[in-house]
């Protein structure tokens, strides 16, 4: 059994403290294996917003997985923006853009899919080498490994809104996701916590693969939701994984169980067994 925790678009320089505050407390309770975070790390890539994504890292006692986001890329700083523009990032937060691991159980790979040399450089995308890269690290493991893949562009839109734009390249990437066993995608960007199948969305791919997006974990810029990041716990069950995906939402005070939805991979495709929307009726609550 793993436990994962993937939190999202912290968005240093524009947080709120009483949320990182109870953010870090709460990780502390769940003591995830690994933290992934699918980036927008900082609000305006300056400096000082790195300075406190740093101190926020620093406090975590757990092996930490990062990737960049669009907003950890300069925008008014032009010059930074062409020249170097992952370089504050690459000082402060990870040297590595595409960090690996892998054990006995699990084995997570994260992409950049920030992109500065695009027309609206909000919008992420795929390359080729990275597409080879999944192929690399995923292909020779065996399906016993529960495959990871992160990225701050998202793979799958929101069910209420399927026109929204996807990680660019997805379609070539989507083949090499089937033919290397992924399990699980991760991202985050739209500030929107939502799950479901690959397959619901791309009706050409053959593969089912989980999707976890995660809403922002400390930022003030919701999107008509509360602060929440994923705890997935990933095991097995009569020889099939089992992924237990609880959004745990900020309530005010602390992070508390909201959502939690237990998948199990039954004959090769994922199916929702067990779904709690963690509302209690009052006198439930109080008894
Ligand atoms: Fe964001
Ligand atoms: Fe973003």
């Amino acid at each position: 059994m793993r436990t994962v925790a993937h939190i999202s678009d912290l968005h240093f320089g524009r947080i709120d403290r009483a949320v990182v505050e109870g953010l870090v407390a709460d990780l502390m309770r769940v003591a995830p294996d690994v933290v992934v975070i699918s980036g927008d790390l900082v609000q305006r890539a300056k400096e000082s917003h790195f300075l406190q994504a740093r101190a926020f890292l620093e406090r975590l006692p757990f092996p930490v997985m990062v990737v960049p986001g669009n907003h950890d890329i300069p925008v008014y700083n032009v010059f930074l923006r062409f020249t170097n523009p992952l370089g504050l990032y690459r000082r402060h937060i990870a040297r590595d853009l595409s960090p690996v691991r892998v054990d006995s159980d699990i084995a997570i790979l994260g992409l950049n899919t920030a992109r500065s040399a695009i027309l609206d450089f909000s919008e992420g995308r795929l390359n080729q080498t990275q597409i080879a890269r999944i192929q690399d690290v995923f292909g020779a493991l065996p399906p016993a490994v529960f495959k990871i893949l992160f990225t701050h562009h998202p793979f799958l839109p929101p069910p209420d809104a399927p026109g929204t734009r996807l990680v660019g390249r997805h379609r070539l990437a989507l083949p090499a996701l089937e033919a290397c066993g992924v399990d699980l995608l991760l991202a985050g960007h739209l500030h929107r916590a939502y799950s479901g199948d690959i397959m619901t969305h791309h009706t050409q791919v053959a593969r089912s693969i989980l999707v976890a997006q995660a809403s922002t974990a400390t930022s003030t810029r919701l999107r008509n939701e509360a602060n929440a990041y994923n705890k997935i716990v990933i095991g097995t069950d009569g020889g099939a994984h089992t992924v237990t995906l609880e959004v745990r939402s900020w309530e005010g005070a602390f992070f508390t169980p909201g959502l939690v939805s237990r998948y199990r991979r039954d004959g090769g495709r994922w199916t929702l067994v067990h779904q709690d929307t963690g509302f209690r009726p009052a006198d439930a609550r109080t008894a």
